[in-house]
């Protein structure tokens, strides 16, 4: 008996626990095809005849062959149903996988496929734990968000408009959002906008990701704040972009003369308002500087205003954005902070010359989504709930900050210095350089707490990036003394 009469009569399995016969008459007719056994322009047997061979009703035989036509593993015509030809190499790989289906191969000791290059430039610094642990830097006070109210307000949005918030939506984000949020813009941050220039994006990773494809090309400089935030460096490396550290001092971002020179930027990174993670101001001067530089140059600045709605002491900070009339700024802002992270909801505002021309292409990239939370928000936003939160919150961090300063003078124990402070969710930590910031960090998250190390935050850290960056929005203000005294255990510990 050849190998094809053997696999044609032989019966199909029966009883209890068999598949059922039409399916098994498709796998084998299947595995066949593709292990050769039925060759490409063969004709398959009459129904009637497999059907008596097997068994069968004839059935079953038609509905398996109308599969395998749909599939695209034969051809019926007129003079009957032909295995379908394969080009060489479809065969070879068809043989293939029907040796591996019958004999899986031991997995490969070696990856199998190369990634993208730019991937080994995106280093994981994440702590292999959920951000929620004791002074984990950027995290808000979860257990302090008014989830009642949040819930009621997503059921209400839901009942207005339950279909729509089924659907694609606007691809640039809801109207209603977009509007809340440039009139939240324009009276909070002095941003100068209007909602048709406001993308919603997946938080401000998903606005940093769109400034880069918006406007660079891979091979492109981009400027990056050094120690800076490490998202953004992660975007620029997506974008494949040339990456270059500018140092921080305590005036923000210090950029020299020969850097415009040298190394002229596309892309200008800077969290002018509070800066991530040393906490600096940029100043008015330097602010005025990099908008008329970054203007003459042709380059863009992205202004991440990630937490400034937090500020304990003195006159709230306008954004650069709003200093000059046509600011070559692109504005991103987040609700991570000031509603939580998981809601993944940030903005990109951009300048009325990108936002022009760019808007097709951006419609076309994004799809939307999240539209019940973008509706929520706005209401959020729109009846007083939002403002309600954010000054309770305020209140709440500015006593979590003073309780965590307090307790680093009482207990940390060895000479440190306290960076900026002025507002947000963390405080930074200066350290002498003989006491190691990441091994502190390593054993602290033994310990079940999550500051970060300074250094952590820097492409090539300096002696004066040697610190802890600790967290007080999610930790209550009466852990502090005992953590604290904890870190200030490891310092002495590991000093060198
Ligand atoms: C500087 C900076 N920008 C932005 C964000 C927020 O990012 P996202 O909105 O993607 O959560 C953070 C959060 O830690 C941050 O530190």
């Amino acid at each position: 008996m050849t190998d094809q009469a053997a696999l044609l009569s032989s019966p199909l399995a029966r009883g209890p626990g068999a598949l059922p016969r039409q399916r098994q008459l498709i796998q084998r007719l299947k595995q066949a095809i593709l292990a050769g056994q039925l060759p490409a322009g063969g004709k398959l047997p009459a129904s009637r005849v497999l059907a008596d061979e097997l068994d069968i009703s004839r059935n079953t035989v038609l509905i398996a062959y109308e599969q395998l036509t749909a599939e695209g593993y034969v051809i019926a015509d007129r003079q009957g149903t032909r295995v379908a030809p394969l080009s060489a190499t479809a065969a070879s790989a068809a043989k293939q996988a029907a040796r591996q289906a019958a004999e899986p191969p031991p997995p490969p000791e070696a990856p199998a496929f190369r990634t993208a290059t730019r991937l080994s430039r995106i280093v994981s610094t994440r702590a292999p734990n959920d951000g929620s642990l004791p002074l984990t830097p950027g995290t808000p006070a979860l257990t302090q968000f008014p989830i009642n109210a949040w819930r009621r307000a997503q059921d209400r949005a839901l009942q207005a408009a339950p279909a729509a918030t089924l659907g694609y939506g606007p691809p640039v984000g809801e109207p209603a959002l977009r509007e809340a949020i440039a009139q939240y813009l324009r009276v909070s941050r002095g941003v100068r906008c209007d909602a048709s220039r406001i993308v919603i994006t997946e938080g401000a990773q998903g606005a940093l990701a769109l400034c880069v494809q918006l406007l660079t090309n891979p091979g492109d400089t981009a400027w990056l704040e050094e120690p800076g935030y490490r998202g953004a460096k992660s975007a620029f490396h997506a974008g494949d972009l040339n990456v270059v550290a500018m140092r921080v001092d305590a005036d923000g971002v210090a950029i020299r003369d020969e850097d415009w020179r040298t190394r002229p930027p596309r892309l200008i990174q800077t969290t002018p308002t509070h800066q991530y993670p040393t906490g600096a101001v940029l100043s008015l001067a330097r602010r005025l500087d990099l908008l008329e530089r970054a203007r003459r140059a042709g380059a863009w600045i992205i202004e991440d205003d990630y937490d400034s709605e937090f500020r304990h002491q003195g006159e709230p900070i306008a954004a650069m954005q709003g200093l000059l009339p046509d600011a070559p700024v692109l504005y991103v802002g987040t609700f991570s902070k000031t509603m939580f992270p998981a809601l993944r909801l940030g903005f990109l505002v951009l300048p009325q010359a990108i936002a022009e021309p760019a808007m097709p292409s951006i419609s076309e990239m994004l799809r939307g989504g999240h539209r019940l939370e973008q509706l929520t928000m706005a209401a959020f936003i729109d009846n007083g709930q939002f403002s309600r939160h954010l000054g309770r919150m305020r209140r709440l961090y500015r006593d979590r900050q003073a309780a965590l300063r307090e307790a680093l003078a009482q207990h940390l124990g060895v000479d440190h210095e306290v960076l900026g402070g002025h507002s947000g969710l963390h405080l930074t930590v200066r350290l002498p350089p003989d006491i190691p910031d990441r091994a502190i960090v390593e054993q602290a998250r033994q310990l079940g707490m999550n500051p970060n190390a300074l250094s952590s935050f820097a492409i090539t850290p300096q002696p004066q990036d040697n610190g802890l960056v600790i967290g007080y929005g999610n930790t209550s203000a009466d852990r502090f003394p005992a953590l604290v005294r904890q870190l200030g255990r490891l310092a002495v510990t590991l000093r060198r």
